[in-house]
């Protein structure tokens, strides 16, 4: 009786939901936080007394204590430059010290190129430490990289504590580790990427990032559904967390911050995937010339929010004369409800005779939009398509459409009309009655207050 229970005590073992990361004494088939089904598995941890990076013995037990706000001295917080000015501006203007910084997105998206072309510019001292490729490969791709420096290291090592030896020893300005799901610390005995291994490895990071004052750079992977792999803790712990997203069938690459302890949210960089690794796009408009090939009739470009993040996206309708008696209306990607609903203001304040009219709406990249911002751009592209003129394709719209024909203001129009401007679009609709602080615009701020007066710009 006696062994089995010592022997019992010695495995500690918790049950982790792998979906939101919360943590149960015993098996359940629910996880109460998320309600999601089947996802609470039992996890080894060990946890024995010391989980420090360095070892108790060279470190000198340091508490703090309360200052004064204005005792703070934040001289030399000044930012790291990353040699990089889309990562620079999504970042806040560099990198802060003792920060951490994880970047997300999807297998094969740049996370690894992007870093490693980061890591080879930097003047810094870059310890540059993969769990997934040896140091040879990683020669490989420097070599395509095709960057000449001579102060970046690179350590192919997973277990944190061998890692953090070695940081010890070379005593870099900079950390990037690629993966956080490939890292296991001593101190837990479940295998690399579970829940429990992330956080424990993210909290020896993190302690070790605020007492050195050494920047980490993370990469993180995302499940299927675009979360980063691991507890949503993982977001919390961070300071920052980017987003390195894009079709991986197209070249460009977009990197935003979905949060930012430092600095703004709204900024993005652009980046082209070539075959020398990523260049910046300091030029967006680019993007969009070259995917253009004459104007058509019947598409016009929205800017819309998805969640907090603006995007950009192409409405395209086709308005026919119905063959059938009873008019044909079929949206995707947009409620149907509210297309008919905009039709009939066309017809009712505009003028328009749409009653006998076929009209299909589409919005491009199978995206559904609940934005109500996206409304102007819709009665657009069906004005566009029933007149048979195209709209200038540098235009877009960010307005809702009220049921007298009002054009009604959207939230955040500033950070619409910042990306739109980023995108390189010459002119942007927006209501009238949004109130619109920005100044020293490249793009041109249309007003516009009712329905009319759109018509008039238009067609
Ligand atoms: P990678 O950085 O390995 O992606 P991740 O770490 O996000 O999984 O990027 C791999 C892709 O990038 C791969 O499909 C090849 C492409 N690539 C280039 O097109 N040019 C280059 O110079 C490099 C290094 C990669
Ligand atoms: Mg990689």
């Amino acid at each position: 009786m006696i062994p089995q229970e010592v022997n019992m005590a010695k495995v500690k073992t918790t049950f982790f939901c792998q979906n939101c990361g919360s943590q149960y004494a015993k098996w359940q088939g629910q996880c109460t936080s998320c309600k999601e089904w089947n996802t609470i598995a039992e996890e080894v941890i060990q946890k024995p007394e010391k989980s420090d990076w360095k070892t108790p013995s060279s470190t000198t037990k340091r508490t703090s204590r309360p200052l004064k706000i204005n005792e703070i001295d934040t001289s030399q917080e000044a930012r790291l430059n990353m040699q990089d000015a889309e990562f620079n501006r999504v970042l806040g203007g560099g990198m802060v010290h003792g920060s951490l910084t994880l970047l997300g997105g999807e297998p094969g998206i740049g996370k690894s190129t992007l870093l490693l072309q980061i890591a080879l510019k930097l003047q810094y001292k870059t310890l540059y430490v993969s769990g997934e490729e040896s140091q040879k490969q990683i020669k490989m791709r420097a070599e395509r990289i095709n960057s000449k420096s001579s102060n970046c290291y690179i350590l192919t090592e997973t277990k944190t504590q061998n890692i953090f030896k070695q940081i010890e020893k070379l005593q870099p300005d900079i950390v990037v580790i690629d993966s956080i799901q490939t890292l296991h610390s001593d101190y837990i005995e479940s295998s690399a990427g579970s829940i429990s291994q992330i956080k424990e490895c993210t909290t020896e990071l993190i302690k070790f990032a605020k007492e050195t004052a050494t920047p980490v750079l993370l990469i993180g992977h995302i499940t299927k559904d675009g979360h980063i792999a691991g507890p949503k803790i993982l977001e919390h712990m961070v300071d920052t967390v980017l987003q390195f997203e894009g079709d991986r069938n197209h070249v460009f690459r977009i990197l935003r911050a979905n949060k930012n302890r430092f600095g703004s949210t709204n900024e993005l960089g652009i980046y082209e995937m070539q075959g020398s690794g990523l260049r910046e796009v300091s030029n967006p408009s680019e993007i969009l010339i070259s995917e253009k090939d004459g104007e058509l009739s019947g598409n016009a470009v929205a800017a819309t929010l998805e969640g907090l993040r603006p995007l950009m996206i192409e409405v395209q309708a086709l308005v026919s004369t119905a063959v059938y008696g009873t008019p044909q209306r079929s949206a995707t990607g947009f409620n149907a409800k509210r297309l008919n609903m905009l039709l009939a203001v066309l017809e009712k304040r505009a003028g328009f005779r749409l009653g006998a009219k076929d009209v299909f709406l589409n919005i491009t990249g199978g995206i559904t939009v609940d934005d109500p911002a996206i409304d102007l751009a819709v009665v657009a592209s069906i004005l566009s398509s029933n007149e048979d003129v195209a709209l200038p394709s540098d235009y877009c719209f960010a307005a809702e459409v009220g049921l007298s024909g009002e054009i009604r203001p959207v939230q955040r129009v500033e950070q619409r009309i910042l990306e739109a401007e980023k995108l390189g679009f010459s002119t942007i609709f927006v209501s009238k009655y949004n109130k619109i602080a920005l100044k020293n615009t490249s793009i041109k701020i249309q007003l516009i207050s009712k329905i009319e007066d759109l018509v008039g710009y238009l067609v």
